[in-house]
């Protein structure tokens, strides 16, 4: 008799022949008896009552053989459900066990997981921090141009963000945009800050540093997809740009363009006042298409004008219109005009 498991629960079935057997038995022993009872006398058929008698008593013999075998095959079946119920105690026990153990190696890979995102955004920001170190120190020669490359990063982001790009588009534009000018480092102070308006040659000079940039980071794995940024910052849609003459310029490096320009033009130079915004806006918006992306240009406009993020970057920009309302005109527009054409 095998214990087994149903829909009821644990149970033994009993085969229902050893019931019939014993049943049968029974009803002989009682049937033995009562003939015994009935027809006993002693001074008749003594044998035949020997008989019954003996066959009441091997009736008997034999139901208690039956009763004891069932009752030792109760005891074999008694022992084998209590073994199983300590297995499966003992497999639930350790079903519980595996379940604890899944959990807490779980929350161990999750708290790796997390400490190992935690090292990448370190890792990143430090690799950041010292991209603007650089930068910084690149910067520090000229009071004219110290925090360019910050604030033109600054708003690509925020142009990149108002366009929607991707993260990862993101972070390749921050890094690029962040370098476009480190092919600087290079050129001649004389040349670079000088005063007044540049020769032929010294301006071929200062159009080398998008590819001297370029060469400068091009052994850092991590900048690579940056490259085309710090190349083609100078290219322009009209194919007039440095230092390849592209009009397939990649978006990055149009939107590095536009950000470049205005801080450009927003910036004092040893030559010049620094623009007020409405006339940067009207200088670029002029050359929009052929110097620059036209919608990206626009793009970087209503940027500037509607998001309140966009508004405060120009903080340093002077005169700054009141929030959401941008003056139309602007006197000085023709005298920096023909200097927008050479801004670097
Ligand atoms: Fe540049």
């Amino acid at each position: 008799m095998e214990p087994v498991r149903d829909g009821k629960g644990l149970r033994v079935n009993v085969p229902r022949l050893r019931w019939v057997a014993i049943l049968f038995l029974t009803l002989l022993v009682i049937l033995a008896l009562v003939l015994l009872l009935v027809f006993y006398v002693p001074e008749q058929a003594a044998m035949g009552y020997l008989v019954l008698g003996l066959a009441g008593l091997g009736a008997t013999v034999l139901l208690l053989i039956a009763v004891f075998a069932l009752s030792s095959d109760y005891l074999r079946t008694q022992k084998r459900l209590l073994d199983l119920l300590a297995r499966e105690k003992e497999a639930v026990k350790i079903e519980q066990q595996s379940a604890e153990i899944i959990l807490e190696l779980n929350a161990l890979v999750s708290k790796q997981t997390e400490e190992q995102a935690r090292l990448n955004e370190e890792l990143r920001n430090l690799f950041m921090e010292t991209i603007r170190a650089l930068v910084a120190t690149l910067e520090a020669r000229d009071r004219y141009t110290e925090g360019h490359s910050v604030r033109v990063a600054n708003w690509t982001k925020m142009l990149g963000n108002y366009i929607g790009l991707s993260d990862a588009e993101m972070e390749v534009l921050e890094r690029g945009s962040l370098l476009h000018d480190i092919g600087k480092i290079g050129i001649p102070d004389q040349i670079l800050h000088k005063p007044g308006r540049l020769t032929e040659e010294e301006f071929a000079v200062i159009k080398e540093h998008p590819a001297r940039g370029e060469k400068i980071v091009e052994h850092i794995r991590q900048l690579s997809p940056s490259l085309p940024v710090i190349r083609w910052h100078h290219e322009r849609p009209d194919g007039r740009g440095y230092p390849d003459g592209l009009t397939d310029i990649p978006k990055l490096a149009l939107i590095t363009s536009v950000c470049d320009c205005f801080d450009a033009m927003t910036s004092e130079r040893p030559y010049r006042q620094a623009m007020t915004y409405s006339e940067a806006k009207s200088e670029m918006l002029k050359v929009a298409g052929n110097q620059h992306d036209k919608e990206l240009t626009l793009a970087f406009f209503e940027m500037l004008e509607t998001t309140e993020a966009g508004y405060r970057s120009m903080q340093h920009v002077p005169g700054l219109p009141p929030s959401g309302v941008v003056p139309e005109n602007n006197a000085r527009l023709e005298s920096h005009h023909e200097r927008s054409e050479i801004l670097v």
